[in-house]
């Protein structure tokens, strides 16, 4: 089914390098390793089960994702990645009790397999955590040991091309300074340990100098810095960010465009959320709650655009909170309430009782995105890729550009940027259209 075009196949495995091997993490890789053996499906990732329309719709030619462009196959995967804890990504499945012994029992050996490398940590950008496996030295020497683990993975496990996801924990809330603006600043930093560069930053600089894709599913800044658009570029990487969208604005990036399209007005939306995870308890830190709150609040204003619709929008009150709440565990609880108003502005409410599980939505996406990244930077397309803004809560997006939170169009867009990829037109639902 794949065409012939400028996009270069997929031989060879590709490593999916994570760092932050916990929840999330371990889910992907144990959802992958259970899919491979046929024993469950992989339920969630467009690239797996997702079709595509080519030409009319009379035609009926609507090919899977995975037959339509060349992506890497789940077989081709190897895992690897970086933790503050030592644990195997079996000892990590069985702590976050994510998912149930019948699922993991089977795949124990080669989840058991799996073991972070040391990681790149500081306590000054996550408060709430601390464990033993540690680089030591200066930033610098941090980041020469990551490019080397890089190296190392890459040849000892045989892989054709790596690229990275971040799956750590959500760092403190942090802004660009003077030590981003540039590569040279960025690297006078990292040899002078400037406080100013995160964790997480670190693990991208490494990548980038090792030609590898990087994909940012937590809120941080880590990409969003002069230095990295620009060294992405230089050395053509593809990169994309912020924050995995999953449970309450996943379904706020649902149900506002629905609400726009018809044009009822919104007074307010409170939404809730209590959750018991690790994540959880990194939350809990008001400096690292500000930057996930930060990420979910942009989300309403871009889909309403009140400046467009000032008497249904503007006046707009959103409210966003995360409680910790252990006993949860994983299985987060989410509660939205939504004041809307209608024909002569009577007032009516929804109520969203989102009872979902945090890492069961998110390990799908890591797929979708090591493999998408992998596919763009085969495409030769470096930079952001804004057509994966689909899978974030605040899309990163080039200078001057707009961000797209509305997930129908997040969805065409993506769509449209594969059928590009392969050459054939895009599917623009107009009769004017001879393609539609
Ligand atoms: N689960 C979701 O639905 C969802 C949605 C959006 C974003 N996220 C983000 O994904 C990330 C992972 O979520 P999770 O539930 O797996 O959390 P988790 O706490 O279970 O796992 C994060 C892991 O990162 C490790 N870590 C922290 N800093 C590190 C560093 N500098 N280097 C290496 N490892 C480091 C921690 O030790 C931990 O094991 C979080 O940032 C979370 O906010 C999750």
């Amino acid at each position: 089914m794949t065409k012939n075009t400028n996009v270069k196949p997929a031989d060879g495995k590709l490593g999916i390098l994570l760092p932050g091997m916990g929840a999330v993490a371990s889910t992907f890789i144990a959802g992958v390793l259970s899919a491979r053996k046929g024993k469950s499906r992989p339920i969630g990732s467009l690239t797996q089960m997702g079709t595509i329309r080519i030409g009319q719709r009379s035609e009926e030619n609507f090919p899977l994702i995975k037959d339509y462009v060349p992506l890497a196959k789940l077989e081709d995967i190897q895992f690897g990645g970086w933790d503050i804890f030592p644990d195997n990504m079996f000892e990590v499945c069985t702590k976050a009790g994510v998912l149930e012994s019948r699922d993991i029992d089977p795949i124990k050996e080669e989840l058991s397999s799996i073991k972070p490398m040391k990681a790149v940590f500081s306590e000054k950008y996550i408060r709430n955590i601390q464990g033993p496996n540690m680089k030591t030295g200066t930033l610098w020497e941090k980041a020469e040991a990551l490019r080397e683990d890089i190296r190392t993975f890459k040849k000892t496990n045989n892989c054709a091309r790596l690229v990275m996801v971040w799956c750590g924990s959500t760092e403190a809330y942090c802004k660009p300074s003077a030590v981003h603006a540039s590569v040279q600043t960025f690297e006078a930093g990292l040899k002078a340990d400037s406080e100013e560069i995160a964790p997480s930053q670190i693990y991208a600089y490494a990548a980038l100098m090792e030609g590898v894709p990087f994909a940012n599913g937590a809120p941080n800044l880590t990409l969003d810095i002069p230095a990295f658009l620009k060294l992405s570029a230089e050395k053509g990487v593809a990169i994309s960010g912020r924050d995995f969208k999953t449970g309450q604005t996943l379904m706020k990036t649902i149900l506002a465009p629905g609400l726009k399209s018809r044009m009822l007005g919104v007074a307010g939306w409170y939404s809730t959320n209590i959750l018991g995870n690790r994540d959880g308890a990194v939350l809990d830190d008001p400096a690292n709650f500000k930057t996930k709150e930060e990420s979910k609040l942009g989300v309403l204003d871009a889909i309403f655009q009140p400046k467009v619709y000032p008497e249904l929008y503007e006046n707009l009150y959103h409210k966003v909170t995360i409680n910790y709440y252990p006993p949860r565990g994983d299985a987060k609880e989410g509660w939205d309430n939504i004041d809307i108003f209608g024909w002569m502005g009577y007032p009516m409410q929804i109520k969203v009782n989102f009872l979902c599980r945090d890492s069961i939505l998110a390990a799908p996406l890591v797929l979708d995105l090591a493999l998408f990244s992998d596919l763009s930077q085969r495409a030769g397309m470096s930079g952001i890729q804004e057509w994966l803004s689909f899978y974030y809560k605040a899309p990163s997006v080039s200078e001057g550009n707009v961000v797209e939170h509305d997930i129908f169009i997040q969805s065409m867009k993506l769509k449209n940027t594969l059928r590009k990829m392969m050459g054939d037109a895009p599917v623009t639902h107009t009769d004017e259209n001879p393609e539609a």
